[in-house]
């Protein structure tokens, strides 16, 4: 359950988790929360109508792109759309859940299918320069040492091809959403005074010089950010659902889910609200 995790057992006992404990968290996340990002996320939609899937999708240059990779597939949802717009492709996806590549397996169509590996970014088991692109949706800003995965997606990509990627983005104005995101913890420490919310990942990722420099530094020449917001209107019904796919918060105790729900559900009261992310893709070659 919620709490068999070594970083939920940290997070509401205030103490920092350790990085090498977020694998497992992952793992047991994904598990019990299946389709969880793109349950959360399908629904929102950018300025011009498309949900990040979509626009990463058509970001990638695939016309040329025989052999995509993507680093973090979780269960094929993005590999599955960019097998829709080019229907030769070759797709390869590495997930540290082996039930997340068990449903990636299941879900995509076979003769598409290169490889689906359960491994880790940090280290792909794949050849040098096999891939024409390769792309990640939302995992980048997960990990606690980013410069190894974007050096491993250089050096598994041909030359002068793109690493494609989807990250959250942080210091945007303010929202409903980020006033809703801010309130939450206090909601958790009503029942855990201790509770801490945790800020995984690599530092280096929240600051554009620091974030080109991981590119640059690894061998990509040319970097580009495209920024963007999502949003979708939200009432205070379907809040209870939407929050159970973020991680943390997903995997708090069901007595603290609920009481976070309550919560939640008086916040909104009856209005419907626009909730609002901020988003970046990278590309870089
Ligand atoms: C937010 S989910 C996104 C999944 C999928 N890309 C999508 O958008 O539907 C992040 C995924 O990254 C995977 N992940 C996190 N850290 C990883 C690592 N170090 N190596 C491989 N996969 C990792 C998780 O298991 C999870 O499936």
């Amino acid at each position: 359950m919620s709490l068999d995790t070594d970083v939920m057992r940290a997070v509401l006992s205030g103490n920092a988790p350790l990085a090498e404990h977020f694998k497992e968290y992952y793992r047991v996340f994904h598990t019990e929360h299946e389709s969880a990002t793109e349950t959360g996320l399908s629904e929102f939609v950018d300025e011009r109508g498309f949900a990040t899937y979509e626009r990463i999708a058509a970001t990638v240059d695939l016309e040329q792109a025989a052999r995509v990779l993507e680093i973090g597939c979780g269960d094929g949802a993005l590999l599955q759309r960019i097998i829709a717009i080019r229907p030769a492709v070759r797709v390869s996806g590495i997930d540290l859940s082996e039930v997340e590549i068990a449903r990636a397996a299941e879900r995509l169509p076979a003769e598409n299918v290169e490889q689906l590996v359960v491994g880790c970014a940090e280290g792909l088991p794949f050849a040098e320069a096999k891939f024409d692109a390769v792309v990640s949706h939302l995992m980048l800003m997960l990990v606690p040492d980013a410069s190894q995965v974007i050096g491993e997606a250089r050096r598994v990509l041909k030359k002068g091809r793109s690493f494609v990627s989807v990250i959250a983005r942080m210091g945007e104005p303010e929202s409903p959403s980020m006033q809703l995101l801010r309130e939450i913890p206090q909601w958790i420490r009503e029942l855990h005074p201790a509770y801490a919310p945790v800020n995984p990942g690599d530092s280096r990722i929240w600051r554009d010089d620091t974030l080109r420099e991981l590119f640059t530094s690894n061998g990509f020449e040319h970097v580009e950010f495209d920024d963007f917001i999502i949003s979708r209107s939200i009432s205070s019904k379907v809040l209870p659902e939407l929050l159970e796919q973020r991680y943390y918060i997903g995997s708090l105790p069901p007595e603290t889910r609920a009481h976070v729900n309550v919560r939640a559900r008086e916040w909104a009261g009856d209005r419907n609200f626009v909730y609002q992310e901020a988003m970046r893709t990278l590309i870089a070659r």
